[in-house]
């Protein structure tokens, strides 16, 4: 009873700490700390477990809580921030697959009343959706595994009766659990088929919709546990689970909103690239050299920098913060306008350029710089392609259309930096770079930036 108090007030610190670090990390400036704070909620959750002795014995959790801290060191510091997509969704997928473990341990742990058997089966198709999904999303994110599994949709006939007739037999499979909880041959296949389905679920998903996927599937991971400590009684895991699952869902919403397709778009349609010949652009190229881009520069009163991708790839940042340092001595005012998917993971400039020292409060969310668009005497693109493309308001056919950009080609000049003419993510062309405003500086961005730079100093 003593013991039981002890675990559940320790509980209540632990969810507190969680919501607080979660409304910290809604803002740049107090990310850090919010994640601390949940990390803290975390530490005190599993230490709180050693005083419960009927989970598993000190040593056990000891020596996970070593070695997970020490796995998880190592692959923080060495991961690359392009590669955080592949790495959040390796996460999910081990998140679920500790439910499906936990819930599937549960189950054969003996004579359990029907409706945690049917929690717990929910636990465990939702942790098995969640583990091979993730897989297959980590897998078409980083290429490793390209002979089987491309980055692109897989789609093929008949996928989705394949599906339909997979889901009724995980049905009927689970019915024969919960009916005959003491066989435990069905629910084996049950976990079996939960996986494929997990595969069969993410394979017709590719391009610019993964990340719309791994956000789906950090919330179905949330969902997992939260089934799992229903089941289990378990205060903490239903929290954090909810929190999981319902921040992961807001997450996926507002992706879905700033690619402009509904979440049943993205999960069954499969993103289809369209070549650049099916659509006809009119204009010509025009490129700029870096001296003749300063001259512009010099004159401008108000720039606003538009990030991307390749800011990312050129780490541009810190070229770029220099760069509007001295535009600032010289009298111009100069913000950023960040789209809610530029780069490949969300937060992906906010987190460069905070890198690079940028205040926070120059950085303008694509609704604060839209209406303002014509008052920029220059807009600098760097590295960004998708993020502005205007075939996504003017080009009805373009697969892009009617997805919301910033709109750098009203600005009075744009500066594209870029090393070639290649399309961005969505692998479709770009009608901004034959705009009669807009100029080419072609080159690593890095480069270009270093190369204005220097022309301040002469
Ligand atoms: P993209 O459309 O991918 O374009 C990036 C551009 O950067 C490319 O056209 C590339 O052109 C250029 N680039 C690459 N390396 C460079 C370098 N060293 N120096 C200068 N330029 C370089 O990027 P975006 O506009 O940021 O759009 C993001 C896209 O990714 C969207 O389609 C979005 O839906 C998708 N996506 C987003 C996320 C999230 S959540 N942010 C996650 C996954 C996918 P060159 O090769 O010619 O240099």
């Amino acid at each position: 009873m003593q013991n039981e108090l002890i675990i559940n007030s320790v509980y209540i610190v632990s969810a507190a700490l969680f919501i607080f670090g979660l409304k910290l990390l809604s803002h740049p400036s107090t990310a850090r700390k919010g994640n601390l704070l949940s990390a803290l909620g975390m530490l005190l959750a599993i230490c709180i477990t050693l005083i419960d002795q009927n989970i598993i014995g000190y040593e056990w959790i000891a020596l996970s809580l070593g070695l997970g801290a020490v796995v998880g060191l190592i692959i923080a510091k060495k991961v690359q921030l392009t590669s955080m997509p592949e790495m959040v969704s390796l996460l999910n997928g081990v998140g679920g697959l500790a439910s499906l473990v936990v819930s599937l341990v549960m189950l054969m742990s003996g004579a359990l009343p029907a409706y945690i058997v049917i929690i717990l089966l929910i636990a465990i198709a939702i942790g098995g959706v969640t583990f091979t999904g993730s897989l297959v999303a980590w897998s078409k994110l980083s290429g490793k595994m390209s002979i089987l599994i491309k980055s692109k949709a897989m789609v093929f006939k008949g996928q989705a009766f394949a599906n339909s007739i997979l889901l009724l037999c995980i049905i009927g499979l689970a019915a024969a659990a919960v009916i005959m909880p003491q066989e435990y041959v069905y629910a084996f296949i049950f976990v079996g088929l939960c996986l494929v389905l997990g595969v069969m679920l993410v394979l017709p998903i590719g391009g610019a919709d993964m990340p719309v996927v791994i956000s789906l599937l950090n919330s179905y991971s949330g969902l997992a546990a939260c089934a799992a400590g229903i089941a289990m009684s378990n205060n903490l895991l239903i929290v954090a689970g909810a929190l999981v699952g319902a921040s992961g869902i807001i997450l996926t919403s507002i992706m879905c909103k700033a690619m402009n397709r509904s979440l049943s778009n993205v999960l069954f349609s499969g993103f289809q690239a369209v070549s650049g010949e099916t659509i006809k652009i009119e204009g010509e190229i025009k490129a700029i050299s870096c001296e003749d881009a300063y001259y512009t520069l010099e004159a401008s009163q108000s720039v606003l920098v538009i990030p991307g991708y390749g800011m990312a790839v050129a780490q541009a940042q810190h070229a770029m913060k220099e760069l509007q340092s001295l535009l600032e001595a010289n009298g111009a005012e100069v913000v950023y306008g960040i789209h809610p998917v530029a780069g490949r993971m969300p937060g992906h400039m906010n987190v460069l350029l905070a890198e690079a020292d940028v205040p926070y409060e120059l950085l303008l969310e694509m609704d604060e710089v839209n209406p303002r668009m014509e008052n920029y005497d220059v807009a600098i693109v760097i590295g960004a392609n998708d993020v502005v493309n205007p075939a996504a308001r003017e080009m009805k056919g373009s697969p892009i259309y009617g997805m919301p950009i910033i709109n750098a080609d009203l600005a009075k000049n744009v500066f594209i930096m870029k090393r070639s003419m290649a399309s961005g993510f969505a692998g479709i062309d770009n009608p901004l770079f034959f705009k009669d405003n807009a100029r080419m500086i072609f080159g690593d961005a890095k480069e270009s930036l270093n190369n204005i730079i220097r022309q301040f100093a002469d």
